[in-house]
């Protein structure tokens, strides 16, 4: 579905609002509503459930956003967590140096897939794509210019040489998208971290930082959960929790946002086995997006050129959302770099004492990170769709529906009179939702027609509409409509909430 709708689509039904609105909004600031709230919490479920609860040896926690400043210095964020910055002087408008050369380098590869789709369209089913796009001349000219681009600049980012990337711009002749000039200023590093000040104490000494990820409060707490908790090494440590990141170009709903919530999990293993663990968690992680139903082919692996300052292996899990494939979650084999820091700053012992190997080590970590909002607007992406079914005549109408999977959908029935003006139907209907609540989130709705209820309960995903009709008083028996394949099933009362609950259940993934 077209962005723009999904974005207003989401607005109507109450699940996602800007914030502020009132007063013309608060930008890359997102309040979730009342439907997207409950989606929000049901992927998180999922999330907890498969990582902490599913796993003997991964326990979770909820450490405080705030930390001692100290954590950041060790961390490296205080001096490196910077993204490269440049204003256009004519616009006035602030970019990352680097996106606007990536945005070069997309432009050129949407000119190749261009070139792919017509000559697919002339060879038929003769066409070798693979041999096309290593011979063709003017694809192969394309792909320098992008290597070379990309290629220059990963360098440049990895020497922090700024003035290289200035030149880089200019030579591409890169201009605004805004206003088209090439008027630009130096490119600066510019920190994304927040600060704010703690009440008592002033100047630097007071000054604090929202995280900028949950995962250092992981880190500073190694030693407490592991003696609480007796884990032995390999073992994880999870927790999902608010971050804060003031991005210089945030975009796209709620995909880049200045406060969002990530969900992470450190494993900590031993030194040198930490590639098998990175393998591991690489496929554990892809296989959890695939049991929601998410095709293989809107998901792939992007394993990163230039690492992090504290990766010696990283790759991005990207979904294919409505504006092109995308980071969706991190996968970072951290080293021992973390613990080390923190252990050196602080002068307290973070390490273990393998009783296997009769030795003490600094585990090494491999990281699993995913965005929790980047994971609500992928699945509502993917869930999203207009279809052609027939209406109550039979003649073909358009609706709009969610299909998300039914674990994760807000609401997991609708419970509806056939008539809102026969007191009994009203009566039996609201019996059947007091003994459904009790298992699921379901809604009671007697307004309009069932048709364009039915519709409504489309367009929120809710899989199951539970019709309470003439027949329900005469045998205590409903129709149950099926969201995806329509089909209406009569069932007895007594049934209606181990189906819905069976089939809406969390477990059921698993
Ligand atoms: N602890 C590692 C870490 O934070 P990251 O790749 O910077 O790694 C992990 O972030 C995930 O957090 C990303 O894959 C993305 O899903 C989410 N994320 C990062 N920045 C975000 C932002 N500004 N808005 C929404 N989600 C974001």
């Amino acid at each position: 579905m077209d962005f723009k709708k999904l974005v207003s689509h989401c607005k109507e039904y109450g699940f996602i609002f800007q914030s502020s609105e009132i007063y013309d909004g608060l930008s890359a600031a997102y309040d979730y509503g009342p439907l997207g709230s409950e989606l929000k919490t049901n992927i998180k479920q999922y999330w907890w459930k498969s990582m902490v609860q599913m796993h003997q040896n991964i326990v979770g926690i909820d450490a405080s956003i705030f930390m001692h400043p100290k954590t950041w210095k060790a961390s490296g964020h205080v001096d490196a967590f910077n993204d490269p910055l440049i204003d256009n002087k004519d616009s006035k408008k602030r970019y990352r140096a680097d996106q606007l050369i990536e945005g070069y380098a997309e432009k050129i590869e949407g000119k190749i897939t261009k070139d792919v789709d017509k000559a697919r369209k002339r060879f038929g089913d003769a066409f070798d794509e693979a041999e096309f796009r290593s011979t063709n001349g003017r694809i192969l000219d394309r792909q320098a210019k992008i290597d070379n681009a990309i290629g220059t600049m990963n360098k440049q980012l990895a020497a922090e040489d700024m003035e290289g990337l200035k030149a880089l711009i200019e030579e591409l002749e890169i201009a605004c998208p805004d206003s088209g000039s090439r008027n630009w200023t130096e490119v600066r590093q510019f920190n994304l971290m927040f600060s704010t000040q703690l009440g008592n104490i002033a100047g630097e000494e007071g000054k604090l930082y929202l995280r900028p990820e949950t995962a250092q409060g992981i880190f500073v707490n190694f030693s407490n959960v592991q003696k609480s908790t007796r884990q032995k090494v390999p073992f994880g440590i999870a927790q999902i929790g608010k971050a804060f990141r003031n991005e210089i170009v945030a975009r796209q709903f709620i995909f880049r946002m200045r406060e969002f919530e990530q969900m992470e999990m450190q494993f900590f293993v031993r030194p040198g086995e930490e590639m098998k663990w990175y393998d591991h968690w690489k496929q554990t992680r892809l296989d959890w997006h695939k049991a929601l139903g998410t095709p293989a082919e809107n998901l792939r692996f992007h394993d990163h050129e230039s690492l992090a300052h504290y990766a010696n292996a990283a790759t991005d899990i990207e979904f294919k959302f409505p504006f092109g494939f995308r980071e969706l979650e991190g996968i970072h084999s951290r080293t021992d770099f973390d613990l080390s820091a923190h252990q050196e700053l602080s002068g307290k012992k973070l390490q273990y004492f393998d009783p296997e190997l009769n030795e003490n080590y600094v585990p090494y970590v491999v990281e699993t990170s995913i965005g929790c909002d980047r994971m609500f607007l992928a699945q509502v992406a993917q869930a999203l769709q207009e279809e052609t079914v027939p209406d109550a005549d039979g003649k073909d109408s358009t609706r709009t529906v969610m299909k998300l999977h039914p674990a994760i959908a807000p609401v997991k029935a609708a419970v509806l009179p056939l008539l809102k003006n026969k007191e009994e139907l009203v009566n039996a209907a609201n019996d059947v939702f007091d003994k459904l609540k009790v298992h699921v989130n379901c809604q009671y709705d007697e307004k309009d027609a069932i048709g364009r209820r039915y519709r409504r309960q489309d367009a929120i995903g809710t899989p199951y509409s539970i019709t309470i009709d003439f027949e329900t008083l005469e045998n205590n028996t409903v129709t149950i409509r099926d969201r995806d394949s329509l089909d209406q099933k009569r069932v007895a009362i007594d049934e209606v909430s181990k189906i819905v609950s069976d089939s809406t259940n969390i477990n059921s993934l698993f």
